[in-house]
């Protein structure tokens, strides 16, 4: 697909589709849904971001909230390396001295009125996120000065940033924080919350080893430890296939204790109560 934008022609992305589904915390979707709403013609949405530990679920969770309004979702994963033309608008050459303008799933989502999940923004750098700095006030447009182009936000226009709270990043500049409001911190959930996530991602998971899994994680949690629940998935999805090896198959204790070793290491089993 493409547009024409003053003349210079955009190549646009592709939306992602995951299957993914919001297993309770409502508390953080609403708070992500009220930050895009647009309550009066003066008003504008704002830029969340989506603060947390790694796997504790903000991908999941900007997706998600995305589909429930029906939209086009994109995601940009963001790395170190992500420069400023990687955000907007990249010059690929085709043939012989032409240029194809292709456009990022941001200035996609831009222009088709999709959300924009910026992935793990705290790893870009502060010269990229400049880039952004009008798209995220009350201009709502980017400057490619690759294609020499302004291109203007559709009024359904979302974006949402997620940042780990590890010391793997870029301290983002003050101007950049207050353009990322509000910060919506997603937690470790309640026991009965995080099994039914760990049954949402593992529905043929026995409800041993489920229930098991969910009172590690619970334990590990009360002690602050890192672990979450996509550790606990790994935990519990590796337990599952070695109880279910034809020629050698494990008992679910043994099974248990290997999945814990191989996937987190000897630490994890202080959080252990029983096998
Ligand atoms: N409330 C929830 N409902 C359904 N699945 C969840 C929920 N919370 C976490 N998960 C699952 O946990 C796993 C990790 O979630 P996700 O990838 O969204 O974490 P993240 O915070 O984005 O991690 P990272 O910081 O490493 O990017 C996924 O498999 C996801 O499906
Ligand atoms: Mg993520």
């Amino acid at each position: 697909m493409t547009v024409d934008i003053d003349g210079v022609r955009l190549h646009l992305a592709h939306p992602d589709e995951l299957a993914v589904t919001w297993v309770g915390q409502e508390e953080v979707m609403r708070q992500l849904l009220a930050s895009w709403l647009v309550v009066d013609e003066h008003d504008l949405p704002m830029n969340p971001r989506l603060l947390g530990k790694p796997g504790v679920g903000k991908t999941t969770l900007a997706y998600a909230a995305a589909k429930r309004l029906g939209r086009e979702v994109y995601i940009l994963q963001a790395t170190v390396d992500t420069r400023p033309e990687d955000l907007l608008v990249t010059p690929v050459i085709e043939g012989e001295a032409r240029l194809r303008y292709v456009a990022s799933p941001l200035v996609t989502a831009m222009l088709r009125g999709g959300v924009v999940i910026l992935d793990e923004g705290n790893r870009m750098s502060e010269k990229s996120w400049a880039s952004l700095a009008p798209l995220l006030d009350n201009r709502r447009y980017v400057e490619s000065m690759v294609a020499g182009i302004k291109i203007k936000a559709h009024p359904l226009f979302r974006l949402v940033a997620t940042m780990n709270d590890d010391a793997s990043t870029f301290d983002l500049p003050e101007y950049i924080h207050s353009r990322l409001q509000p910060q919506i911190t997603v937690d470790f959930p309640e026991r009965h919350e995080e099994y039914a996530i760990l049954k949402e991602n593992l529905p043929f998971g026995e409800e041993q080893i489920l229930n098991f899994v969910t009172d590690f994680l619970q334990q590990a949690h009360s002690a602050d430890e890192r672990y979450t629940v996509r550790d606990g998935i790994n935990v519990a999805r590796f337990a599952t296939k070695l109880q279910q090896m034809e020629d050698h198959p494990m008992g679910q204790s043994d099974a248990l204790r290997m999945a814990l070793l191989q996937v987190l290491g000897e630490e994890a089993l202080r959080y252990v109560t029983r096998f």
